[in-house]
């Protein structure tokens, strides 16, 4: 069993390495930062196509809507790309508006889909799945790449992603695409009025720092590893700001110590989470929700919010009964204890429902889950979550 399991990883893995090159054309400085180019498959039929938008819930409340990221909110980045963290087949995507898989890692939504149409947007496609048209991107982009993390190297042992870095320089270049169309002004104008969401990190220590890569324990104590990645995302804030990004939503992280992945491989007695994991990640937010919080201070005019998914997620957790989640510690998708073991590559591997879990796979939690953390960023709707405001008093409050 696990062996042909491991195998068809690899096959997958091989495949998706030799498979013809698509006729998409990436921008020409894409990969300038990657120190690997391999050619990539083409996605199928069904990822190619982005997913027909249900109706927004408003009228538009911002110009638009960008994300940056990593697999938390990935919405088909990786189908470009050559690497194991893809979510191009099923199951994934069962739950989604098009029951079909788009390279979210989720049975359905992420929550950038939920707060796309709260803005009054539609979902905003991925960078590299949409034809490179300024009108395909003037309700925002989502660039984020599962696997990326804030240190370059985070993530690279799966195969290819589009770094925190080169994110950034995506989305300037986007800029650059707007001010050719629309003229300095109206892009400048339409980017200080849009809305911007950062939500990453969480790589740097699942395929970084608790794997040890490069001795990294021994050269950080977790303080000073999480002040490094605290800086490195203040840094590129900063570098937002200066090209007139003003409204920022930045995502802490997620209690990844209570995901079936850490549960199985630390051994978990009755699926208690593992503390030394979230003790880290606790760490991370707390001084991320300070610094920002300074930053806001620091940068006239700017909106910048944190958002504790960590507080979130353990409301969830803990009062788990009152959301109707009753399997609290097993994936719906996956093989092992705790279904932790062997990522989600296939329809058999999971369960039947995935509406009473938390989590959908190893290390990824349920559309259900993603709609009450968005619920919650939005307006604090179960649990306060958002500092020093929520989303919706940024955009709403502010008249113009
Ligand atoms: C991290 O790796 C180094 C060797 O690469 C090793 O000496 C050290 O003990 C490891 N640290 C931990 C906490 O496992
Ligand atoms: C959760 O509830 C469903 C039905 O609501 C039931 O079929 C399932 O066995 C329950 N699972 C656990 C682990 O309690
Ligand atoms: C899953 O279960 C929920 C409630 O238990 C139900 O509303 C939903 O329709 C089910 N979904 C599927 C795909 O069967």
């Amino acid at each position: 069993m696990a062996p042909n399991l491991l195998l068809s990883l690899v096959t997958i893995f091989i495949s998706s390495i030799f498979a013809q090159p698509r006729a998409f054309q990436y921008p020409q400085d894409l990969f300038s930062f990657t120190d690997f180019i391999i050619p990539t498959s083409s996605p199928t039929s069904s990822t190619s196509v982005s997913p027909t938008p249900p109706f927004p819930e408003t009228p538009p409340l911002v110009p638009a809507f960008f994300v940056i990221g990593d697999s938390s909110v990935d919405c088909g980045t990786n189908n470009f790309l050559a690497t194991l963290a893809r979510a191009d087949r099923l199951p994934y995507g069962r739950d989604f508006d098009t029951q079909l898989p788009t390279g979210r890692f989720c049975n359905g939504r992420v929550p950038v889909d939920f707060l796309a149409l709260r803005l009054g947007l539609p979902f905003v496609p991925s960078y590299l799945g949409q034809r490179g048209n300024v009108e395909d991107m003037i309700h925002g982009v989502n660039y984020a790449s599962a696997g990326a993390g804030i240190i370059f190297s985070s993530g690279s042992e799966l195969g290819q992603h589009i770094s925190f870095t080169q994110q950034i320089q995506q989305f300037t270049d986007t800029y650059q695409q707007f001010i050719l169309s629309m003229g300095e002004h109206h892009a400048t104008d339409l980017i200080t009025n849009s809305v911007f969401y950062l939500s990453i990190g969480i790589n740097d220590y699942i395929h970084y720092y608790l794997r040890n890569v490069s001795n990294v324990q021994n050269l950080f104590l977790p303080w000073s590893f999480n002040k490094l990645l605290a800086s490195t995302i203040i840094l590129e804030i900063k570098n937002l700001y200066s090209i007139n990004v003003r409204k920022m939503v930045v995502m802490g992280l997620a209690p990844i110590g209570c995901s079936p992945h850490y549960l199985w491989e630390y051994r978990s007695k009755n699926g208690e989470c593992i503390e030394s994991i979230n003790n880290l990640v606790r760490e991370f937010n707390f001084l991320m929700r300070f610094m920002i919080e300074e930053l806001g201070q620091e940068l006239p005019d700017s909106n910048i919010i944190f958002c504790d998914v960590y507080e979130g997620s353990m409301d969830i957790i803990k009062n788990h009964q009152l959301y109707g989640f009753n399997v609290t510690s097993d994936a719906c998708c996956g093989l092992g204890k705790y279904r932790g073991w062997i990522m989600c590559v296939s329809p058999e591997m999971a369960c039947n429902n995935a509406s009473n879990h938390i989590w959908w796979d190893q290390f990824h939690p349920t559309a259900e889950v993603n709609a009450i953390l968005a619920d919650n960023v939005w307006n604090g709707l179960h649990t306060k979550m958002c500092y020093p405001m929520n989303l919706k008093d940024m955009v709403v409050s502010k008249e113009k």
